[in-house]
């Protein structure tokens, strides 16, 4: 691992729990031209995510999957940034996501993108990398197959991320 990753993991056993970390630990330390990446399989809580991190910059609501469209822009509420939530699973190609002109954007507001490893990389140098995974090892609940503890691992890439502590020690 290079010198200018901070590593921080979090057990999260619910989607209340997803949006509390989200809203809590990252969100306040978010601002106009940052990049947050999560990376996360299908319904590991991406979404849910971003959900708390529009909470904490008090966007209009409400957050959800852009299914049919591959960005959605959420202004604040508070005179703050703007949240935009990019679904980089929808995009054909590395192509498609520059056509967005997601730069433009970036200046001005929090730009989120599920799935967006290996895609968002190239936008900016500074990004925070979210990664989601269920936990092995607990029974499937078939009611309810979504249910269940995962793990986060927030790392900062990059100069705006050096030095910044995402609250490592909460779980102390
Ligand atoms: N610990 C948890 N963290 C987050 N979500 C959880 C957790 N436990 C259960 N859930 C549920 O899992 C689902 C996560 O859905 P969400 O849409 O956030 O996932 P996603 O990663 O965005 O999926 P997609 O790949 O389809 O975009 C929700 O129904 C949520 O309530
Ligand atoms: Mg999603």
């Amino acid at each position: 691992m290079s010198g200018d990753e901070a590593v921080s993991d979090y057990d999260v056993p619910d989607a209340d729990a997803m949006r509390s970390l989200a809203r809590d630990v990252v969100g306040p330390e978010l601002r106009a031209g940052d990049l947050v990446i999560l990376t996360g399989d299908l319904g590991a809580g991406k979404t849910t995510f971003t959900q708390g991190l529009g909470e904490a910059l008090g966007v209009r609501g409400p957050v959800a999957s852009p299914t049919f469209i591959i960005a959605r822009t959420h202004p604040s509420e508070v005179g703050g940034p703007a949240l935009v939530h990019v679904d980089a699973y929808r995009l054909g190609s590395l192509a498609e996501l520059d056509d967005l002109d997601l730069d433009a954007a970036l200046e001005d507001s929090v730009t989120v993108v599920e799935w967006g490893e290996g895609a968002a990389e190239q936008l900016s140098e500074d990004r925070l990398h979210v990664t989601i995974r269920r936990r092995r090892g607990g029974e499937i609940d078939m009611e309810a197959p979504d249910a269940g503890m995962r793990t986060v691992a927030l790392v900062g890439h990059g100069p705006r991320w050096t030095g910044v502590a995402l609250a490592a020690d909460a779980e102390a």
